[in-house]
């Protein structure tokens, strides 16, 4: 690792951290198949039968909602010879799942309920032979699955990051996210590794460069100290700035249980490892990452909004438009910044000026993830 002499400039992850394919693989194993990862907005799912397949580190998982009502999650791979179940990203089914291979059949909340000639083999404890089931929590109005098998505590790693950042979980449940509905949703492949928009969304030294109309309504972004950097600090908008939106204009009306405080600010939330909520007092944007290769993750964007203002039809264009370009405008800079990654001027890394120093503790959370339990030289990123 290189010593910087300066304590204003602290360094890095370095460069393969972000390039290398064996470092990813353990990021899929020790971060994304073993802590909560947000899959699958809840709504999505309305209807019995609707499922949607996300990929979850190495693994397919189907997430699905039963007969009863219940959100399941399983991985999607057949117990007769392991063929994938579903191979559409999304759809929904009347009954059962039911395996394209052999036509084993599957009730939604996993049973084995049929295989052809299975009345033949008595013999056959069906109960044996269910799909593999996954961990499912609900927050915020989305399904967070885990893998592991002894899931870490839900409460500390995820609620903790709101109650970490905001210094209360009181302050998160006022937006009510779960009761918002679906504005818009917008979809981008960044060709980028995760971490780099993890830590772009840490920062707001950036935010002067390269987001004007961000800087617009939210001033204090100019100046490089990222909101979230303070417990409870909310940033707050700009004289005459009457919204969250991309020229300033009014918004629609504050959610209703929000506190006094809470108007006219923005507040962000990292949710470690894939998720970014965004608060504003009309609206909540939600991020999902799905890391597919050290350098390619997916992004889904959900603007959510009181139901009244969906069902109404109301316009909800400059809202998104703002946070929209800002999006844009970070996903490009990430884009820029993969390629560097890979050179040899990276090879021992950056360094982070003041403002940024907290992303060093991103880095060592990285860090300790992979090295955790393991002799392996790869996962040693100093
Ligand atoms: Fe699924 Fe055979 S692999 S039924
Ligand atoms: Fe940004």
């Amino acid at each position: 690792m290189t010593t910087h002499a300066s304590p204003s400039l602290i360094a890095t992850l370095p460069g393969r951290a972000y390039t290398d394919p064996e470092v990813f693989r353990l990021e899929q194993e020790r971060i994304f198949e073993a802590l909560w990862f947000c899959a699958v907005r809840s709504a999505d799912l309305a209807r019995p039968g609707a499922f949607r397949t996300v990929q979850i580190g190495r693994e397919s998982v189907i997430v699905t909602r039963d007969r009863a009502g219940e959100l399941r999650a399983f991985l999607n791979s057949c117990r007769h010879r392991g063929a994938r179940l579903c191979t559409e990203e999304s759809g929904e089914v009347r009954r059962s799942l039911q395996c394209p291979y052999h036509a084993w059949t599957y009730d939604l909340d996993g049973r084995l309920v049929a295989a052809p000639n299975l009345a033949s083999m008595p013999d056959v404890d069906r109960t044996a032979y269910g799909l593999v089931r996954v961990a499912l929590r609900e927050w915020l109005g989305y399904a967070w699955v885990c893998l592991a098998a002894e899931p870490p505590s839900f409460e500390e790693t995820v609620i903790g990051a709101a109650v970490e950042r905001l210094g209360d979980a009181a302050s998160i449940e006022r937006y009510r996210t779960e009761e918002l509905a679906l504005g818009r949703r917008i979809t981008y492949d960044v060709r980028a590794n995760w971490k780099l928009i993890v830590e772009n969304f840490m920062e707001c030294y950036h935010c002067a460069t390269i987001h004007p109309e961000l800087t617009e309504v939210l001033p204090e972004f100019a100046e490089g100290y990222a909101a979230q950097y303070y417990v409870g600090h909310g940033a707050e908008f700009g004289e005459g700035i009457k919204g969250f939106t991309v020229d300033g204009s009014a918004g629609f009306a504050r959610l209703p249980r929000l506190a006094e405080e809470q108007d006219n600010r923005y507040y962000a939330i990292t949710v470690k490892p894939t998720v970014f909520v965004n608060l504003v007092p009309d609206h909540v944007i939600l991020h999902r990452m799905f890391p597919l290769a050290e350098d390619r993750t997916v992004v889904e964007c959900d603007w959510l909004y009181a139901p009244e203002v969906v069902a109404d039809g109301a316009d909800v264009s400059r809202s998104v438009e703002l946070f929209h370009r800002v999006n844009v405008q970070d996903f490009d800079a990430c884009e820029r910044t993969q390629p560097g990654m890979a050179s040899r001027a990276y090879r021992d890394g950056g360094v982070l000026v003041p403002s940024e120093h907290h992303i060093g503790i991103f880095h060592a959370w990285v860090r300790d993830l992979l090295a955790a339990g393991s002799g392996d030289r790869s996962a040693d990123l100093a």
